[in-house]
Formats: C-alpha cells, structure tokens, sequence
C-alpha cells in the first residue's frame, strides 16, 4: 500500500490551487441519469471516487468522455439500472443513483452500502422519502430492489438532516407527477450546486439552501453544462494546515462564503484571514490558540473538518474541546495521533485535546478520508519524519495532495 512520508516543522508559502468539491460532484453525476441529453461538467475533480461513480454509471449504460477537469456523461441508453455490491462497498454515496433511476426508469437496483468505518450510516430516510413518491421498494439478498410507475410529488419531513438523503429526493422530485416539499432539508453548499445544476437542466426547485426544498415535478429534463463549485472541506483543510505548520498561503479557486463556521474557528486560532472573492489568505506566524468546536448540519461547524481541528488544537496553547454530533465513531485519528505525543481524551462524543509544545514523527495509519488528513497535519508540524500509511483513503477527497504541499513548501513524498 502506498505510504506519504512527511518531514515536518517547515512553515508553508505561496498558492494553492482548491479543486471542484467531491460532494457536489457526486450528486451530480448521478443526476445525469435524468436525461438522455448530454450532461457537461467543468472543474470536476480528479479523485478516486469520482472515477468509481463514473464506471458505475457506465456499467449501467451511460457513455462518459472526460478530459482534464471536464466530464461529460450521456444517458440515453441505460438498460441496466443496477448499482453492483462490488462497487457501492468501495463507495457509499453509490446509493445517490437510487433516486434518479427510480424517477427515469421507474425500477432501481442498488447494493445497500453497509457499514462504514465512522458510523453506522443507514439510508432509512432515503428509502423512506423514495417510498412516501410512491415507489415500492423491498430489501432481498442485500439489495434495495425499487419499483414504481411515474412517482409522485410529496410532502417528506426528513427526521436527521441527511445531505446525500436530501440530495437524492430532490433529485427525484424533479420528475415526479406534482409538487414535492423537503422538509428539515440539508441546506450544505453542495446541496446547493446540485439543485444549481438540475435548474440549467430545466428542473423547478426553490428554497435550496433553506431547510424547506420545494419541487415542482415535470415530464423531462434536458443536457446543461455545468461548473462544480470548488471544495470546501479541500479549502478548511489546506486552511488548518496553515494554521498548525506556520506560513503564509493564499488558495485561489476558492469561496469563502461555504465556509464561515471554518474561517471563524481558525481567526479565533490566531490566524489573520483575507477574503476575496474568488481566494482566500491565511497566515500564521505563531503558535495555535486552542479552539472548542462542535460539529453540526450546515452553516455550523462541518464534521468533515473535525479531524482536522484535532490535529490544530493538538499543538496549540491550551485546551480544545472537540465534540462530534454527527456521526458515533469518528475520532479513529485520535489512536493515531496519541503515537505522535499528542495529549487527548476521548469521553464519548467529546476529544479533549491538550495542546503539547511538539509532535514527533512516527508510523500511523489512516483508516478514513478526513482522519487521513488530520494525520498529514500532524506530520507537517512534528519533528522528523512522520509515514501515513494506507494513504488510498486520501485519493479518495484529495486531489494531488503531495504535488499541493510541494508547491508549499513542504517536505513530502509519496512511496509504494
Ligand atoms: C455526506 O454524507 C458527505 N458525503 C459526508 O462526507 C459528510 O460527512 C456527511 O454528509 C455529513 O455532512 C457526501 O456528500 C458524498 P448524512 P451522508 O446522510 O449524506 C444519519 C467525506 O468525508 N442518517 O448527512 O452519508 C447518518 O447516520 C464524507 O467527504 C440516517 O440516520 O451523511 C448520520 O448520523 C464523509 N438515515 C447523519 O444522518 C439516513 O437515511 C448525517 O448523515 C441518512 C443519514
């Protein structure tokens, strides 16, 4: 398995570029199983589970041609409305295809994702939503088996907030018979691009971006082009990493505005930010001041940046309190981080992390995507070298990761 290897305690300078955003690139390319038009993306990211979304779409049938950062897809002939087990247990948000095969084929076959490291993570609520349109949908042999005629406009109160469970009945909403509501809907920025792109696509959605979503169904949907916005849990991660190993860095690509709960977490570190409109500055030239966070749907503080903020609070001046609200296992970093000297008590839901003077490097492993990258974090400010093993969780969310902190300075490489 391929390893990254980390010198650390180099401050980081100059630009980096942000990438389109995995979670709205995903939803997205499931919904262009909606038409038969041609779908054409730009700023899609170059990630390992974007190339696994794409190959399931094509083995049901969509044609793809992507060069670069452009993917276009074509589902015209989609005779195999199936999403295998073999490719959704790589690959959760697989079960974002439900919801559009449904709404164009009126039959879907899908894989039920199964466990995953940091939580149970059901998809009660999509099934649910899926069911109250009227599909029939019944689970044999681990597959969610999904039938119906033309499904039709509901009003849907989602008891969580459940961004791709929200994503996936918005998405079939768009061809069902009538109006549907989305209540308590996720209101992430990536909910809002997806709904963005479905509206080029000629669909009726308004209130995305609150927690009500309104629908109005129509007969068929056509091509769009579309540009995914940029990502933002990308952008709070090479923000952290600032942050904890010292510099001045400007991310271009950027939005600022997707991220406030982050921005606001790390000036109350002590590092001075700059907001333009299409970057963002940071520099840091002292020591963190430990921050207390609690992770929550959007507009708070995203889950997806939690590790990251254990690694900051981990070498900063004093005491951060980190509690986790969303999912039930997601401190697995924390192992991890205790093999590098870092102080920290995990009660329940609740890190309580003990800033120490310095980390010193040593083997740890990553065992999910946003654990991965607190993990590089650490490595780029403790002293000596620090090895992330089983970095294929990295690919996942991280587009050229080592080629990115290179161009900032850093002292990192990747081995076989
Ligand atoms: C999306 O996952 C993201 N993935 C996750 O990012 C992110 O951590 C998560 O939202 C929360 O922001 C994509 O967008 C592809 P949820 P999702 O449904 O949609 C419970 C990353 O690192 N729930 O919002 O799967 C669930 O158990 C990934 O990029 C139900 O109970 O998350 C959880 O406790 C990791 N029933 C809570 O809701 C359901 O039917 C929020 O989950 C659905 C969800």
């Amino acid at each position: 398995m391929q390893k990254l290897k980390i010198r650390g305690g180099v401050p980081l300078h100059g630009e980096v570029r942000i990438s389109g955003a995995k979670n709205a690139a995903l939803p997205i390319l499931a919904a262009a199983l909606l038409t038969r038009d041609t779908l054409a993306l730009t700023n899609m990211p170059v990630l390992n589970d974007i190339g696994t979304m794409v190959r399931l779409l094509e083995q049901m049938g969509v044609s793809s041609a992507r060069s670069g950062h452009s993917l276009s897809l074509t589902a015209a002939d989609v005779g195999h409305p199936v999403a295998p087990y073999e490719m959704v247990k790589t690959m959760r948000a697989s079960i974002l295809v439900l919801g559009p095969l449904l709404a164009r084929f009126g039959e879907a076959k899908v894989s039920l994702p199964g466990g995953c490291a940091i939580g149970a993570r059901p998809v009660d609520l999509h099934i649910k939503g899926l069911e109250a349109m009227g599909a029939r949908i019944t689970i044999e042999g681990g597959y969610i088996l999904a039938r119906s005629a033309r499904l039709k406009g509901a009003r849907i109160f989602m008891d969580t907030v459940t961004v791709t469970g929200t994503e996936n009945l918005m998405i079939a909403a768009c061809l069902a018979e009538g109006t549907s509501v989305l209540e308590n809907a996720a209101r992430e920025p990536e909910v809002v691009d997806l709904a963005e792109c479905l509206i080029r696509m000629g669909a009726r959605i308004r209130g995305h971006g609150t927690d009500v979503i309104t629908v109005e169904g129509v007969d068929a949907l056509h091509g769009a082009e579309h540009a995914v916005m940029p990502d933002r849990i990308e952008t709070g991660t090479y923000l952290t990493a600032v942050a904890a190993a010292g510099g001045e860095v400007t991310l271009t690509h950027a939005r600022a505005d997707t991220l406030d709960a982050v921005l606001d977490k790390l000036a109350e570190a002590g590092a001075a930010i700059t907001r333009g409109e299409r970057h963002i500055g940071i520099a840091m030239h002292a020591r963190p001041k430990a921050v207390n966070l609690k992770t929550a749907p959007y507009p708070a503080f995203p889950t997806d940046m939690q590790a990251q903020f254990v690694a900051l609070n981990a070498i900063a001046r004093g005491t951060g309190i980190v509690t986790e609200t969303i999912f039930e296992n997601r401190f697995m970093h924390v192992q991890e981080m205790l093999r590098l000297g870092a102080k920290i008590d995990v009660e329940g839901n609740t890190a309580i992390v003990h800033g120490v003077e310095r980390l010193t490097g040593a083997t740890v492993m990553a065992t999910d995507l946003r654990a991965s990258a607190c993990l590089v974090i650490a490595g780029l400010v403790a002293e000596g070298e620090t090895v992330v093993d089983r970095i294929y969780h990295l690919d996942r969310g991280y587009e050229k990761i080592e080629q990115k902190l290179t161009g900032l300075g850093a002292r990192i490489e990747r081995s076989a």
